[in-house]
């Protein structure tokens, strides 16, 4: 095994030292992507700003990273380009909240260095101060990110490369996450990361967290697109001297994994007498398998599923969750909020519970919006009884939310369509599926090439997409069908069967257009309650 990994100690330390070199070159310079400062000039108005869904002040956001809790406060790290409203220049920004509904965005946490970008990872408490380097009583942060060096001219400003050499680093915060120190100056953590694997180099991705059972700290790494669906496993007693333990492969795998305990809940969400637990792990695109994790290896107990329907990527969990509740945030991908001239773009999902629930002989993955997005209700609105759809109108017609949260529950006798400002959720009764079809999907091709002429060269391919999504068997649970509809300036949540299957659509809504309307004949509205939002940055 050791002669195997020659290759990569050599290019290990190739790295170190050019990341040495680059650095103290650098240290002598402005730091250019440390210019959160610059973000003052910048509020939280602009008509199409979400109200409830997190953006960054400023710029392009992509993935959620580092995800914790630690004395009264989440911690959202995002990918971020300080610099521009396109993907590049990769740094972690950072943004606090109390409750994962109001959130304050603070300096990035992690800029670029050398010539190499901060890619995905995760963070954790150190709870027993495993790096050594605690103050007093506040425990230390650790956030674990992919170091993506590229010496192509240019780098921040492309797509990945196919090749580069990318490695785990570590930064670390002693004060509550309000500054952060890279751990000896950012140079390589974890050795023998995969290049045998995949010689092109595109390991990254660290999940990194404290596996109880076994007291150890444990990182997955995702070993690239070339590598035929690898997970390498570490484990470590001190964060700095990391073990190679085994390599997964999964066909299915690509980026960001997360892995977690849940307990396996009845099939109506409440807790069995008896709890059992079981690992969940799942990667950017939501393929997940639920079985048993040891500290080395996952042995799947069921075949893998999916649980991503719309514009969703590379989600991640809180470590070390306050109150027993795993929940997720997900990168809203496709939300272009440049083309609307706004000065941030793209968005994440609203945070939701994930639950894992024993449906017949299936374990199922759930997730549902968190309960604290009550503290953003103004106005709410009921239907105290049954209805038509044509009474449900009437009443829909007096009332114009512009962001709301909407749960209802129809007996479905046929087909039928709820229309919300254009965009069509149809039930098409003799297949059992819903179908949900953009407004966007419908209107011609916007005139994009005007608003923003010079990401046109970054993306000759992109077009108008497809927006057209199936929830299928949704009658499977109960006679009616149930959802839940969230809807912001730039997006559709929606949770069929109480989160067993979830739709996240970006879609930048027509401001001037509040409707909402139901078609169909026979249906029933069983029940039907509207709260409207008010912004979360107020
Ligand atoms: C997923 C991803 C990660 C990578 C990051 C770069 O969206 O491609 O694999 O670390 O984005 O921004």
């Amino acid at each position: 095994m050791l002669i195997k990994y020659m290759k990569s100690i050599h290019i290990y330390s190739l790295l170190s030292l050019l990341i040495a070199f680059s650095c103290s070159a650098l240290a002598a310079t402005e730091n250019q992507y440390d210019n959160f400062h610059t973000y003052k000039d910048t509020d939280y108005q602009q008509a199409y700003r979400p109200k409830f869904h997190f953006t960054s002040k400023k710029n392009w956001i992509n993935d959620p990273n580092g995800m914790l809790y630690y004395d009264g406060e989440y911690h959202l790290f995002f990918q971020h380009n300080p610099l521009g409203t396109g993907w590049g220049n990769m740094a972690w920004g950072h943004a606090v909240s109390k409750d994962m509904v109001h959130w304050e965005q603070l300096p990035h946490a992690i800029t670029p260095y050398g010539s190499g970008y901060i890619f995905s990872g995760t963070g954790v408490v150190d709870h027993n101060n495993s790096l050594g380097k605690q103050v007093k009583n506040t425990k230390t942060l650790v956030l674990m990110y992919s170091y993506a060096l590229d010496t192509r001219p240019n780098f921040g400003a492309l797509t990945p490369p196919k090749e580069t050499a990318y490695y785990q680093g570590i930064a670390y915060s002693t004060d509550r996450g309000r500054t952060f120190e890279l751990l000896n100056d950012g140079a390589p953590i974890i050795p023998f990361q995969g290049r045998d694997v995949d010689p092109k180099g595109t390991q990254r991705d660290p999940k990194l967290f404290w596996h109880q059972e076994s007291q150890k700290w444990v990182t997955l790494l995702w070993l690239g697109e070339s590598s035929g669906g690898k997970i390498r496993v570490f484990s470590s007693d001190n964060l700095v001297d990391w073990e190679f333990e085994t390599d997964m492969t999964r066909k299915w795998a690509h980026e960001c994994f997360d892995l977690l305990k849940l307990p396996i809940l009845n099939a109506d969400g409440s807790m069995p007498d008896e709890v059992q637990y079981k690992w969940l792990m799942y990667d950017g695109s939501f393929d997940y398998e639920i079985g048993h994790f040891d500290g080395k290896n996952f042995k799947a107990e069921q075949k893998v599923k999916n649980h991503k329907l719309g514009h969703w990527n590379a989600a991640q969990t809180f470590n070390n969750s306050p109150d027993g509740r795993a929940v997720i945030i997900g990168w809203l991908k496709n939300s272009d909020f440049w083309r609307y001239k706004m000065p941030f773009t793209e968005q994440l999902s609203f945070p939701a519970t994930l639950e894992l629930r024993k449906v017949g002989n299936e374990i199922l993955l759930y997730r549902w919006p968190v309960k604290e997005i009550s503290s953003l209700y103004t106005q709410s609105w009921k239907l105290n009884s049954a209805k038509t759809l044509m009474q449900a109108n009437s009443f829909l017609k007096k009332i114009s939310p512009e962001c709301f949260d909407m749960t209802l529950s129809i007996s479905a006798k046929e087909n039928f369509s709820l229309i919300i400002r254009g965009s069509i959720l149809s039930y098409n009764h003799s297949k059992n599926q819903l179908n949900f079809i953009s407004q966007k999907n419908q209107i011609k091709k916007l005139d994009w090439d005007k608003l923003r002429p010079e990401a046109q060269k970054n993306r000759k391919n992109w077009q108008l997409r497809p927006d057209q999504f199936t929830f299928s068997n949704v009658k499977n649970t109960s006679a009616n069908i149930g959802m839940r509809i969230l809807v912001d300036r730039g997006s559709f949540e929606i949770f069929f069967n109480q989160g067993q299957q979830v739709l996240t659509h970006s879609e930048i809504s027509d401001l001037n257009n509040k409707n909402i309307q139901f078609k169909g004949e026979s249906s029933i509205i069983s029940s039907l309650t509207i709260h409207e939002i008010k912004s979360s940055w107020e």
